[in-house]
């Protein structure tokens, strides 16, 4: 019965069908889905904290107004998240814990500071830049809670990346000053944006499966090298200079030539040792403490409807 169902599932995925919450699936596709899932979601979730440090100091109530909502956003895409993972079979009571207890990972990039406000601009023009490159794929996973999840995360990828390239257009065309901080954040946010992306092809354990499952359908590599060709151009509108003497488009390779990235600070920040990782933890299991008489007055309004006195 299961090289049946074997047969059946490995039918769909080669006929670019989606696998459904109650189809039959194979151990492993189950496990690699929680686990991107859900890293995913703690990612959006952890990732509400660099910019939610602006909301109260943005220049303007505009500016102030643009950045609460896309901060709502992010609590939004990390609660969809959650839930697509538990179409899985885990709880979100069991990712959270995993996540408070160090044991979960979450995306580097949210491990680093946000001194300035030309750091909204850098995160939404690179980080979210770097989110949409890597997520308009993931679109067409083959797992569909997570692809049609992804449709409308990307959507609201596509207007923070532009509200973070016109933060850092407006501080382009002011003062010398409000120039040198925009670059300064470009400089800071460029190599951990394209760290997003993950490890080299060749020292990425979970590609190879997760591609032939098409849940990735494209390498991290490959990802990376469409991120910065997109950066480029946009780069030279916004009349900033991406921090890699070496950046050059290689026309015999047909491929962007870099500088390589620092992978001991990628592995460092990935063991929990990021400028910001504690930080960043402490705020999120705090938040949780906070929050216990949310959860339990919940649970106890909700056992009062569930037994209406009359019965
Ligand atoms: N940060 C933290 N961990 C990373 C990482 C990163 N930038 N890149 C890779 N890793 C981890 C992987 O999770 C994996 O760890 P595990 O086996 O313990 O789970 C290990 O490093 C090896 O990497 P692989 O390349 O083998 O792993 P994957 O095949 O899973 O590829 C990925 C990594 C490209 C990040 C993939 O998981 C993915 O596409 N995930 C979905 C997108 C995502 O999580 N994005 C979060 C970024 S930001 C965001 O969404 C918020 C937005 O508002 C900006």
């Amino acid at each position: 019965r299961d090289d049946e169902a074997q047969a059946d599932f490995d039918a769909l995925i080669a006929a670019e069908q989606r696998i459904e919450p109650r189809d039959w699936m194979p151990d492993a596709y189950r496990k690699t889905l929680i686990r991107q899932i859900s890293q995913h979601a703690h990612s959006e979730i952890i990732g509400m904290q660099p910019e939610g440090n602006w909301i109260t100091r943005a220049p303007s109530l505009k500016r102030k107004a643009i950045l609460m909502a896309k901060v709502q956003d992010e609590a939004g895409h990390g609660l969809y998240l959650y839930s697509a993972a538990q179409t899985l079979g885990i709880t979100r009571d069991e990712m959270t814990q995993q996540l408070i207890d160090g044991k979960a990972k979450y995306s580097s990039i949210f491990n680093y500071p946000t001194p300035t406000w030309a750091d909204m601009g850098a995160i939404g023009w690179l980080v979210d830049g770097a989110a949409i490159c890597n997520q308009v794929p993931l679109c067409r996973a083959s797992y569909g809670p997570y692809g049609r999840a992804m449709v409308r995360v990307c959507k609201e990828e596509s207007f923070h990346q532009r509200q973070g390239f016109e933060i850092l257009l407006t501080l382009m065309q002011g003062t010398p000053a409000q120039r040198e901080m925009a670059q300064d954040a470009v400089n800071r946010w460029y190599w951990p944006s394209l760290m997003m992306f993950g490890p080299p092809d060749d020292a990425s354990p979970n590609s190879a499966q997760s591609m032939a499952w098409k849940i990735k359908r494209f390498s991290n590599d490959e990802l990376r090298q469409r991120f910065v060709g997109m950066l480029v151009p946009q780069a030279e509108i916004l009349g900033v200079t991406l921090p890699d003497p070496e950046l050059r488009w290689d026309q015999d390779a047909q491929r962007w030539h870099m500088s390589e990235i620092d992978w001991t600070e990628f592995f460092e920040v990935l063991a929990g040792r990021g400028p910001m990782n504690a930080v960043r933890l402490q705020n999120r299991r705090s938040a949780h403490d906070d929050g216990a008489w949310v959860r339990e007055a919940a649970a106890a309004y909700a056992d009062k409807h569930a037994f209406p006195r009359s019965l």
